[in-house]
Formats: C-alpha cells, structure tokens, sequence
C-alpha cells in the first residue's frame, strides 16, 4: 500500500499493489447506468454482420444488456465457468507489470468508472464501458482466452527486454483493433473498435485504412494511433491463427533484432504484405477527428 500513489483509491486513498479495489456496484448513479444503456443499445443496433459471432455469442453467454452497469460478481459467475477468467476492477490503467500479472492469472482489469455523456463518442482512458463491453465477451472463447493468458505470461518475460513498445503493438492490433476473415466474410473482434460506434463502420467499411494480413513481425515492428481510427487493421484467419503464431514463436531472439523505435509508420504498406485493402489514407490525410473529419 502506498498512500501517495496518484492511483489510489478516491474514497480511501489506498490502493492494493495489484491495483484492484471494490467495484463499488452500489455507489453507480441511475445517470450513470443509463449511459451504460444508451452505449450497450447504440452498439447492438450496428454489431449485429460487423462483429465476429465469438464476440457476439459472448455478450448473450454473460448477459451483459440486462440493464445498466454490470456487476463484476455476477459476471464472474458465468465467465469464470466457461474459461475460468474473471474480471477485477481497478481505479484506472495500471503498471505493465501490473497488468501482465493478472493477465497470466486470468484476471482481466477493468476500469469500474464510466465516461461522461459528452464522451459518448470517443474517450482515450478505458471506462467500464470499453473494458467490460469490448474486451469481455471475447474471453469466453476458449481459443481467444488463451492468448490472452499467454500474453501476460510473454509480457512478463518481456520486461527483461526493453522492447515493449513492440509487444504494446502486437496487443493495440490484434486485442484492441483486431479484424478476423471469417467464412461470412472480414468482422470486428478488437475490442476498441466493437465499442466504438464510429470505428466499428469505419474499419470494415472506409476507404481509408489499409486491411493487411496479420503477419507477428510485421506488426510488432509497426507504430500505431493511440487518439484516432486506425489508419491500418491487421487480419487474421482465425484465432488459432492468432494463438499458434505468438505462443509458437520464442520473442527472445525477435526482440534482440527489433529496433528501439517502430520501423513502420502507422500508414504504411509493404512489397511484402498480403493486402485486402490497401487505404486511400484519406481521413488521416484531412486531418482525422481532431479536424472533424467524416469518417470515410
Ligand atoms: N511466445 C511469446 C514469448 O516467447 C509469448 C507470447 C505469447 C506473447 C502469446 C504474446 C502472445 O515471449
Ligand atoms: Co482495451
């Protein structure tokens, strides 16, 4: 515990040293659990052909449109049965260290505030509503869920590195803006796109962003927006894809040949990418949400 630590727990000021406190379900205003409502109704409105059926399945295995801010309990219930993760709630983002901890334990930490109502939009700090909505669904699939554990275990062992801003890229584009091929055709698995209304049109939809082939090397060495819509989206088969590409692969040589800083800016495209989309690149070229450009 330590008191001064700007992480601390408002109503204690105090926090655990694995960052979790209470979710503090009870003290959720009426507001505050309509926002939920309104963000879970928006999203539902537009997923249905634009997200993957494993998220989809997800959210109706753990009842997360029942109505206002679920309680972490009473998913924990359901989701601890189906692939034995749960979440845990915790005052904002924490440590890496921090966070690949609980990954390797199948723990996934959630922010337990929600965002103003002039954020419904876009917010840059995970809320409640991004952690739980986007990024739980996906953990009751068996395959996904075991990535998600191998890669805290593999960032574990990355901090003897110095090179984790290349495995911060692996998870921004597979965890966070992730697109799978699927037989039905590309879908949204990533979770900062599924709870984001504008981002989940624009990633399958929009002319500008490249679509690329997920390929572990290429995207490990390739910088990312952290304050817009993507400019590219890395694809993948399948989640057995995904897994056996990172699980199979030992990082240790990768990161002694990777360079300090991104190879690859964010926008571009390769001689040796598989495309499915090379981008016109025309939204980040106006100027993107900062310029209040329409997402094209
Ligand atoms: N195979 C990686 C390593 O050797 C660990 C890892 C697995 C990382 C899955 C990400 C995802 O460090
Ligand atoms: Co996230």
């Amino acid at each position: 515990m330590d008191p001064t630590n700007i992480y601390a727990d408002p109503r204690t000021k105090q926090v655990a040293d694995d960052f979790t406190i209470d979710q503090n379900w009870q003290d959720y205003t009426a507001e505050q659990h309509e926002t939920w409502d309104i963000l879970y109704k928006r999203q539902l409105e537009c997923l249905p052909g634009l997200a993957c059926d494993e998220f989809m399945n997800g959210l109706n295995a753990l009842d997360l449109g029942a109505g206002g801010i679920p309680d972490f309990d009473k998913i924990n219930v359901k989701l601890k049965k189906l692939t034995g993760w749960t979440v845990v709630a915790v005052p904002c983002l924490v440590p890496d260290d921090v966070f690949f901890e609980h990954l390797a334990n199948r723990r996934f930490p959630a922010g337990n505030f929600i965002r103003k109502r002039e954020q419904l939009e876009y917010i840059q700090e995970p809320d409640v509503f991004h952690d739980v909505f986007g990024h739980v669904p996906m953990l009751t699939d068996p395959v996904f869920a075991d990535y998600m554990e191998a890669y805290g275990k593999g960032g574990m062992r990355s901090l003897g590195f110095d090179r984790l801003k290349a495995l911060a890229s692996l998870y921004w584009y597979t965890v966070e803006f992730g697109l799978i091929n699927t037989s039905k055709g590309m879908r949204i698995y990533g979770a900062g796109i599924v709870s984001s209304r504008s981002e989940s049109v624009f990633s399958l939809k929009a002319r500008s962003p490249n679509r690329i082939h997920f390929d572990l090397e290429r995207l490990m060495r390739s910088d990312y927006k952290i304050d817009d819509f993507q400019a590219t989206y890395f694809v993948i088969s399948s989640f057995e894809e995904l897994f056996r590409a990172t699980v199979d692969t030992d990082f240790g040589p990768l990161y002694e040949r990777l360079n300090p800083c991104f190879d690859y800016t964010a926008t571009g495209v390769l001689e040796s990418d598989r495309v499915y989309n090379r981008g016109t690149q025309e939204y980040g070229r106006a100027g993107g949400r900062k310029r209040g450009v329409k997402p094209v």
